[in-house]
């Protein structure tokens, strides 16, 4: 477990480093990441590469026993790359060209910039793969950041065309699998196939869906350009860092080509980019639960322990509001990473900036040089991961499945303002959280080793997907299913019944559904009479072997209707439940099924009061600005507890959850 922060050398005068460099060794950092946007000090002029400051760089955090992690520069191609090869920018939909002036301005699918990519990646590679003053390699910089993972350029026209033509026989086949009788969208020959373009009424499904996985793969690709190069040259390890729950880039096929995933916390910022308003301590500290949903994903998909390359550090300049962290915010931040599986936690920046588009963001250090407020709860971190080393990864007796296919296939396809993908994997993942389970977020196609596996939303489940699910329920599996599951085939075409494959594990059929919207309140009721609201989506269910529940109240349209269905198979069960559950009922659903499966949990406890068990150690993290008492039945704290004050976190070592407990 250790600490690292990113470093801009390049910012700065030479007379500073030295200074830096110790201070950051003072800290006990162990790695420094470094260059991903510095191609134009690299190669100020084609050819011609700079490569002494990087030394000199690099020596100062050797001799101070600390190791780089080195990034290729791809994410800002220089302004004279950009004069001489024009055709690597990319193109809105619209045909705007996304010039340089600021980063991430490339398109993935130009050859151009393959060529110019393969050279500075391959000239970086033969200098510094396997130098010993690197400890391993961050590809680029967060695909697809500022909106840029779509591209609607020439190249990319082109590279989208030879994809459809290789999965189709002929345009009749395309016709007939994506159904584009509709609105005299017949295609008359593959190589008609264009990119998306902008239309008067929304894209067909079936191409919007064809154009999300193409560009998934051709991101994909780029990036094995750059990882192929760098493991030729002896890379210890190559990572990229992957941004906040990002849509774009299926993550299962990506761990392929990485050692292991990072990703960038900015735990202020992603409160503010979701639903509704974020709460005052959610501004000083962030959502637990949206955090930890990303290092459970970061984890469980890349099968190892993850990096968070990039932690806030203080204020940031982005998001719509840039408070100052809650005291001690920067430490509880990196306890939660690594109770979570984290092996390293690198905080962005080291110093605040005093030049371009990012002057108003923190860094661990002032602009001057001195400590800034991070800095501190950095140094406190690096010091207390000094006693937390060779942990296993938290070992999750619970998955979540979550599927790139859904959620392409289902955009655009939401009916409901507030319909969104995570949100609805958050409903239930939040309620595992609550009762202090880990949780594994992983691809239906993963092996299902686990007493109880949820899926929020299958809405493209394949045969083979309901197959194994089944062969998990009758083995003594719980599995609990969200509404929208198996309602369309691979091309997004709707199947006739719902839930489609599934309908035979679940025991019933959709028969109707309707959004909720706020002004038409729906809620469901148990069969002891306990009634819970729901909100955003609601289906009702046909009995076929499968017992109700839980019925929609009330008289009109959906009254008196079963909304969750249960039906065991084999030695287990599986639920439906047709809806968007509130909080409560999440808690209902979740925790009957923790019960049923005979997995350890915590009690409820209040948001932004978290537990994570990581190898036989239980972190008590308080993302709220109250003291927390906690009552530890068997075990004992190694660090801090039984009172964890605000934005502070306590460690104890014990096995068992339901030992656990709130004063
Ligand atoms: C990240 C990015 C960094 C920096 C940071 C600011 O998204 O990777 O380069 O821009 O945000 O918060
Ligand atoms: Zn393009």
């Amino acid at each position: 477990m250790s600490i690292g922060v990113c470093y801009f050398p390049e910012h700065w005068p030479d007379e500073d480093w030295e200074r830096d460099v110790v201070a950051m060794a003072d800290a006990g950092l162990d790695y420094v990441r470094m260059a991903e946007f510095s191609w134009g000090v690299l190669e100020p002029e084609r050819g011609s590469f700079e490569f002494e400051w990087l030394d000199r760089a690099l020596d100062l955090i050797d001799d101070r026993g600390m190791q780089a992690v080195l990034c290729t520069p791809t994410a800002a191609p220089p302004r004279w790359l950009v004069d001489e090869r024009p055709e690597i920018l990319q193109q809105e939909r619209d045909g705007t060209v996304r010039e340089a002036g600021s980063r991430r301005h490339y398109c993935f699918n130009s050859p151009a910039y393959r060529e110019e990519t393969e050279r500075v990646v391959r000239k970086l590679a033969e200098r510094y793969a396997d130098d010993s003053r690197v400890a391993g390699w961050q590809t680029d910089n967060e695909y697809g950041c500022h909106g840029t993972a779509y591209c609607y350029c020439d190249d990319c026209a082109d590279a989208f065309g030879e994809w459809v033509s290789d999965r189709f026989e002929d345009a009749a086949d395309l016709n007939e699998a994506w159904g584009t009788t509709f609105w005299s969208q017949q295609y008359d020959s593959l190589s008609d196939v264009d990119v998306p373009r902008p239309t008067p009424a929304q894209d067909h499904p079936a191409l919007a869906l064809a154009f999300a996985r193409f560009t998934s793969d051709a991101i994909l690709d780029y990036n094995r350009l750059q990882t192929e190069i760098l493991r030729e040259h002896g890379a210890p390890f190559v990572t990229h860092n992957f941004m906040h729950l990002y849509p774009a880039i299926d993550l299962h096929e990506a761990s392929a080509d990485l050692d292991f995933l990072s990703w960038d916390s900015y735990p202020t910022g992603h409160v503010q980019e979701g639903e509704g308003e974020a709460s005052a301590d959610e501004l000083r500290a962030g959502d637990p639960d949206l955090l930890s949903l990303n290092h459970d994903l970061y984890r469980s998909v890349g099968g190892a322990p993850f990096w968070v390359m990039e932690q806030q550090p203080g204020d940031v300049n982005w998001p719509p509001h840039s408070p100052q962290p809650g005291e001690g915010a920067m430490r509880l931040w990196a306890h939660q990473a690594v109770a979570h599986g984290a092996d390293s936690v690198v905080y962005f920046r080291w110093r605040r900036c005093l030049e371009g588009q990012e002057q108003y963001h923190a860094g661990l250090r002032k602009a001057d040089g001195s400590p800034d407020r991070g800095y501190d709860d950095a140094t406190e971190a690096a010091e207390e991961f000094k006693t937390l080393t060779d942990l296993d990864l938290p070992e999750a007796p619970v998955a979540i499945l979550h599927d790139y296919e859904t959620l392409w296939a289902l955009d655009g396809r939401e009916h409901a303002p507030d319909f969104d993908y995570w949100t609805l994997l958050g409903a239930f993942y939040d309620a595992l959280r609550a009762r202090g389970v880990a949780v594994d977020v992983v691809s239906p196609e993963d092996d299902l080793a686990y007493d109880a596996v949820i899926a929020p939303a299958l809405y493209t489940a394949s045969e083979e997907t309901a197959d194994r699910l089944e062969e998990f329920v009758r083995e003594g599996g719980q599995l609990l299913l969200g509404p929208r599951s198996g309602v369309a085939d691979e091309y997004n075409k709707l199947r006739s019944a719902q839930p489609g494959p599934l309908a035979d594990l679940v025991g019933a059929t959709v028969e109707g559904f309707e959004t909720v919207p706020p002004e038409l309140p729906r809620s469901v009721e148990s069969e002891d009479g306990d009634r819970y609201p729901i909100r955003i989506w609601a289906e009702w269910l046909a009995r076929d072997e499968a017992a109700a529940e839980y019925i929609y109240t009330g008289e009109d349209v959906t009254g008196g209707r079963p909304a969750v269905v249960s039906n065991p198979v084999g030695d287990g069960q599986a639920t439906y439940a047709g809806l968007w559950p509130e909080p409560d009922l999440a808690d209902e659903l979740v925790g009957s099924m923790l019960e049923r499966a005979g997995i350890d949990h915590t009690e409820r406890f209040p948001d932004g009061v978290r537990v994570s068990v990581r190898d036989g150690h239980v972190w008590l993290c308080n993302f709220t600005s109250e003291p927390v008492d906690v009552v530890l039945d068997d075990g004992e704290w190694v660090l801090g507890g039984p009172r964890v004050e605000p934005f502070d976190v306590a460690v104890a070592e014990t096995n068992r959850l339901s030992g656990l407990s709130l004063d």
